[in-house]
């Protein structure tokens, strides 16, 4: 065989993934590439860029915001994460623009968004792309149809299939990097701003919610408690940095104990919003003095109450589903003190432990590309076309 034949071969084999998330106030972009089916796939680009700024004065996401944000934000990180995969090259002449009239009607929502990738598209040559991930649900409806609908202008004007990704499969994704066959059934625990959810995932694709939130979501109490302790937005990783400066605290006044929530309810279900009312009730009694001094103290009771009840319940369900392995994933599952406890706790009953780096945590566009591509790898990918794609806010896993 002729060199040139064997690496055109070689090349046939190398495919690309382009990923897009908006499910919430990040806006993300991702390449994952991967070559055979049996080797781990690498991601080529993976770029975030965050609204925390936009919406910490509100405390909380605006919708509306965010859909704004993100319509700023993806054309320039798709030119970026294009580049940074070495996938844009120029067209060398000016081409007709037919297919720009589509785009707009595509785009009819998103004003700001179709005037940059109307700008964006006839300059640049259609990219070695094999595959337009996109996360579709659940999530914030209007945040949610930037993303679709920009992975049905790009599906249609370069006539790439188009793979749905259920943000929380993305989420359990994220921990897939190590897995192994061995490593199933596996407890899942998903812990995010909107979630709490227990997935028993008995192979890739595969879900089923065994227990999930009554009411709040972990992340959102960590917002809310955050805000009551003045302490900014998002309320995750500044507690967590405040009750780590507060190592083996001690409780020296019970008045400071919090409850947690459910741990002997004897089923697999969360509530946090009595712990969030809880901490409420505990300022209340406190003067202004003792607030500030006992801050820390209190933010480290509320990360260990949260803790508690989540480790114990996923080694719960871990046990009564026989799970082999304990999976964390979710904008929480970036928590030190978490990472930490769930760990030991799984090592002493004898499991594997998986969870993603702090950075594929919390939301990014990898983990929506990684899902695709075990849905590509599992085969049970339903690729879509771009005219039926649709946000679908409520979607579930199971
Ligand atoms: O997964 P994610 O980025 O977005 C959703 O899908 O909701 O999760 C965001 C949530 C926020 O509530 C944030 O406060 C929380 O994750 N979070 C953390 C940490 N980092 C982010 N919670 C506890 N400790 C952290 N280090
Ligand atoms: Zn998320």
């Amino acid at each position: 065989m002729k060199k040139s034949a064997f690496y055109l071969r070689l090349e046939k084999t190398l495919m690309k993934i382009l990923a897009i998330e908006t499910s919430c106030d990040d806006t993300g972009i991702a390449i994952l590439e991967y070559k055979n089916r049996s080797s781990r796939p690498a991601v080529l680009a993976d770029l975030v860029s965050s609204q925390t700024k936009i919406h910490a004065p509100w405390g909380g996401v605006v919708p509306m915001l965010a859909k704004r944000e993100h319509q700023h934000n993806l054309v320039p990180l798709l030119i970026k994460a294009l580049s940074k995969a070495k996938l844009l090259r120029k067209h060398k002449s000016q081409i007709p623009k037919p297919k720009l009239q589509t785009i707009n009607s595509i785009l009819e929502r998103e004003p700001e968004l179709s005037k940059n990738l109307r700008l964006f598209l006839p300059k640049y040559q259609k990219p070695k792309i094999d595959y337009i991930a996109a996360t579709i649900g659940p999530g914030l409806e209007p945040a949610l149809w930037t993303g679709v609908n920009l992975a049905r202008a790009l599906s249609f004007y370069w006539n790439i299939p188009l793979l749905p990704v259920n943000h929380l499969a993305g989420h359990i994704a994220a921990g897939f990097t190590t897995l192994e066959k061995s490593d199933f059934p596996i407890m899942s625990l998903v812990v995010s701003g909107g979630h709490t959810q227990l997935v028993l995932v008995k192979k890739i694709n595969t879900y089923r919610i065994v227990g999930e939130t009554r009411d709040d979501a972990a992340g959102e109490a960590f917002d809310k408690v955050a805000k009551m302790l003045n302490l900014g937005y998002p309320g995750g990783p500044v507690i967590s940095h405040l009750a780590s400066k507060t190592k083996n605290y001690k409780l020296k006044t019970n008045y400071l104990r919090l409850p947690r929530p459910m741990l002997n309810s004897g089923d697999l279900d969360f509530s946090f919003s009595g712990l969030k009312t809880a901490v409420l009730y505990t300022l209340q009694k406190m003067t202004p003095a003792q607030i500030k001094k006992q801050t820390p103290a209190l933010a480290a009771e509320f990360q260990q109450a949260v803790v508690d009840v989540l480790t114990t319940k996923i080694l719960s369900a871990a046990k009564q589903f026989q799970a082999k392995t304990i999976m964390l994933g979710g904008g929480v599952a970036a928590n030190e003190a978490l990472r930490a406890a769930l760990k030991q706790k799984t090592a002493d009953s004898g499991r594997r432990f998986l969870v993603p780096t702090q950075k594929l945590c919390t939301d990014n566009a990898a983990m929506i590309a990684l899902a695709a591509y075990y849905q590509l790898k599992n085969k049970t990918a339903k690729p879509s076309v771009w005219r039926s794609l649709q946000a679908q806010a409520n979607l579930r896993i199971s």
